[in-house]
């Protein structure tokens, strides 16, 4: 339990700070703040850190990135985080630019869920907003569909002026192959904001855009996750979509259960507030010991924040890809 009374126990895990694509809000152009190689986690130290959070009575993980699928080891770090006895379940968000080649390495390696960005349906908008081309996006959503994974989620993040066109294509596209599709709220990371306040769209617009309120019905079975998203079912086509409302709602904190571990090693308590833990020293220090972890961990479980410091003004100076979304 954390000072709030909050269960902490899901870990997300950012394996690269590197990605093959530029989402407008997630790396600011020019952006130089790139970890060094040899600072990133190997995948002996990622193992290290898991078996020492289940200690700390963590359960639930997910490899983020920047973009996970490009770490050339990503499917031996999984199936070795599955292989711990403790880890109930493991999942994984992506890009999805690489899925169609690796969905099936990754479901046999034990990941249960898939979460795949998805802004887009419209070629020419994907590729503004990302910079890569949404037709192996679209082939690596079949793929996971086709491997059998107990969960694949889509994520859109709400951007006024850019994507508001997509979201009833992509409800549309959710309910027909019967995925869950969530919209995410526009967070400020990174330096200065890579996209400013004017992008920036609550999820009651979103709803209001798909007809109103009175179309969602709460749902009464949630998917396999562990996000804050509140989840309806869309009375308009029988979609189960989440909304996550990170910055326009109230209590949106209080359910939260996550710590974040950064490629460089530093645990985030909060990605709305400053703090880090840095979990290096314990890790590359002499001896295999992994106490010093254990209570870094224990540590950033008791210095969680009761709430974000978005309202109040709070930019992160990591964006998203330097933190692990
Ligand atoms: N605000 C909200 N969501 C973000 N993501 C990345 N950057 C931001 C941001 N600034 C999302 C991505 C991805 C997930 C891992 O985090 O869309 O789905
Ligand atoms: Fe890459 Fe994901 Fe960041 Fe987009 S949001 S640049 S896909 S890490």
């Amino acid at each position: 339990m954390d000072p709030f009374g909050r269960q902490i126990d899901y870990l997300r895990i950012s394996v690269t700070d590197r990605c093959d694509e530029r989402c407008l809000y997630c790396m600011p152009e020019g952006y130089r703040g790139w970890a060094r190689r040899a600072d990133h986690l190997t995948a002996d130290e990622l193992v290290r850190v898991v078996e020492a959070a289940t200690e700390a009575g963590f359960r639930k993980f997910r490899l983020t990135g920047g973009e996970p699928l490009i770490r050339k080891d990503i499917v031996d770090i999984a199936r070795r985080i599955w292989d711990l006895t403790d880890v109930q379940t493991l999942g994984i968000s992506t890009n999805g630019t690489h899925l169609a080649g690796m969905a099936g390495a990754l479901k046999r390696a034990g990941v249960r869920s898939v979460n795949i960005s998805l802004d887009s349906l419209d070629p020419l908008i994907y590729r503004t907003l990302t910079g890569g081309s949404l037709d192996g996006v679209l082939d690596g959503i079949d793929a996971a569909l086709s491997a059998g994974f107990e969960v694949v989620k889509l994520n859109c993040v709400l951007l006024r002026g850019v994507n508001e066109s997509q979201i009833r294509p992509l409800v549309d596209y959710a309910a027909a192959n019967r995925l869950p599709v969530r919209f995410i709220e526009l967070m400020p990371l990174g330096p200065g904001g890579p996209l400013g306040d004017r992008h920036f769209m609550p999820v009651a617009d979103a709803m209001d855009l798909l007809g109103g309120r009175e179309l969602f019905r709460p749902a009464t079975s949630k998917p396999q996750g562990h996000g804050p998203a509140r989840y309806y079912r869309y009375q308009g086509n029988g979609a189960l979509v989440g909304f996550i409302g990170a910055v326009s709602c109230e209590d949106f904190c209080a359910t939260c259960n996550k710590l974040r571990l950064t490629a460089n090693g530093k645990l985030r308590p909060c990605l709305g507030r400053q703090g880090e833990i840095d979990l290096m020293p314990g890790l590359r220090a002499a001896g295999p010991d992994d106490g010093e972890v254990v209570s870094a961990i224990r540590e950033a479980i008791a210095n969680k924040p009761e709430n974000h410091a978005f309202v109040e003004g709070y930019v992160s100076p990591r964006p998203m890809t330097a933190i692990g979304g």
